[in-house]
């Protein structure tokens, strides 16, 4: 084939573009993730000559009769229309991300199942499997008799054609935008022209027809397919699917929301019979906690609305190595080192000559900066050789100079430890509990410096 088409150099971890190949993105920094891709045809329709007049629109005003309410399609799997913001928009396009074998197809076509099954037209085009691998997973999940219409596709001309020839759809899965096609294009699947395209298309047709578009993109690491980052503009909802894979728990996590809000979490245990939802997930956090082991302290955090209480642990040793090693498995490394630094200058305690690993039992993934008073007890606890009481939680904010800072839904937080069997709990000494009274035996603090005392070490 003559080379007539003009290239161009393209990140595909975030889509920037380069006039020429690059071992790593100046604009990511994402190593060896730059690929030629020869430039795109312009779609059909798109193209604008230069003396063609625009037309006019109707210009619209804010208010308008009978459409102030969203409606929304409950999903079926309570997590989800959590994280959703109370279920699925017809005609928007919400995009599924996560690692391969983390769990969206088993989540998507649990979902495609229940909407069949339902009554509505649900249609899923897989190009990862064959129609075959899909209906036996089905029969494993025991939806095999759910009216779901499946096919195996990846041309997305062959996937708008289908679905236009067919009746209404309310619900198209496409699993996964990284193997979809456009005939127009001559870059290769995954590339990022390839998945902009056709995800373009895919979401002018679920506008055009009110269908909701379930998208699942791969996340990856080397960088060498597109990843969900370059369609995150074009999508109504952004999710991610995480987790541990030697934790059965996975948690559905809202990115960008354009019907709800981004704080709520979905938790799922994945079995051998699919997705579970997991309604009361401290229970699930807390579950094989081992009572009075140094280093253990439950944190009574928030994520969004829901109060979940998870147990951090610290391991803090004496260190052979010039520089001691510091380790964090669901949590930010670098809150790990501002806390020993306010712990080392505030309360006079050093890590200096320790190794410290930090922990968040069940592969769950803490952001709240609540969780620094807790982590602060753990670390106490360890480098002292002496278990906490197992009845206690502990939440609150540390700043640099030592102070504790109130947290929000404090009394959210108490009520939960209070329903689980907890009896006591320290807590910022600022902010109020919103009236409300818990059964707990408070200690309230102000400066990390009176921490050690209530926790009896
Ligand atoms: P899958 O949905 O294929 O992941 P993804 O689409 O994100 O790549 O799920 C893959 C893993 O889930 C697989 O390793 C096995 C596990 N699994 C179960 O444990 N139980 C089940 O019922 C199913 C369907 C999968
Ligand atoms: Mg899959």
């Amino acid at each position: 084939m003559a080379k007539t088409a003009r290239s161009s150099f393209v990140c595909q971890n975030c889509g920037a573009v380069a006039s020429r190949w690059m071992g790593k993105c100046a604009s990511c920094g994402e190593w060896n993730s730059i690929v030629e891709e020869a430039d795109s045809t312009p779609m059909p329709g798109s193209g604008m000559s230069k003396s063609a007049k625009g037309r006019i629109v109707v210009l619209e005003t804010l208010t308008h009769p009978g459409d102030d309410k969203i409606t929304r399609l409950a999903t079926g799997l309570a997590e989800l229309d959590r994280v959703t913001g109370g279920g699925i928009v017809p005609g928007s396009a919400l995009l599924i991300g996560g690692e391969p074998g983390i769990g969206k197809s088993t989540l998507l076509l649990q979902l495609a199942a229940a909407f069949a099954k339902a009554g509505r037209r649900a249609v899923y085009f897989t190009g990862e499997e064959a129609a075959a691998q899909v209906r036996l997973r089905a029969d494993r999940l025991g939806l095999a008799k759910a009216p779901l219409a499946l096919a195996s596709e990846t041309n997305v001309s062959n996937i708008l054609a289908t679905l236009a020839d067919g009746p209404h759809a309310d619900l198209v899965v496409i699993d996964s935008i990284q193997t979809l096609w456009a005939d127009a294009l001559e870059a290769a699947p995954g590339t990022v022209s390839q998945v902009r395209a056709a995800t373009q298309s895919l979401v002018r047709y679920a506008k055009a027809q009110g269908s909701a578009l379930l998208l699942v993109g791969h996340v990856t690491k080397d960088g060498q397919i597109a990843g969900p980052k370059v369609i995150e503009h074009m999508v109504d909802t952004v999710l991610y699917f995480e987790g541990d894979r030697g934790h059965p728990y996975r948690i559905l996590r809202a990115a960008k929301n354009r019907f709800g809000a981004t704080d709520e979490i979905g938790v799922f245990e994945m079995a051998a019979d699919g997705l579970r939802e997991v309604a009361n997930p401290s229970e699930l956090f807390l579950g094989d906690r081992l009572a009075r082991a140094p280093g253990s302290a439950v944190f009574a955090g928030v994520e969004g609305t829901r109060p979940i209480l998870v147990e951090i642990q610290a391991l803090v040793v004496p260190s052979g190595l010039g520089t001691p090693r510091r380790a964090v498995v669901g949590w930010d490394s670098n809150r790990l080192s501002m806390l020993l630094a306010v712990i080392d200058a505030r309360c006079g305690v050093s890590f200096a000559q320790h190794d410290v690993y930090l922990n968040v039992a069940g592969g769950l993934r803490i952001a709240e900066p609540a969780a620094d008073l807790a982590a602060a007890a753990a670390l106490l606890s360890s480098i002292s050789g002496v278990a906490l009481d197992p009845d206690r939680v502990t939440f609150g904010e540390i700043s640099l100079s030592g102070a504790v800072r109130p947290a929000g839904h404090m009394l959210t937080r108490l009520k939960e430890a209070k329903k689980l069997g907890f009896k006591q709990a320290v807590i910022p000494a600022a902010g109020d509990l919103d009236g409300g009274q818990v059964k707990l035996k408070l200690a309230r603090i102000d400066h990390v410096k009176g921490l050690a005392g209530v926790l009896g070490l």
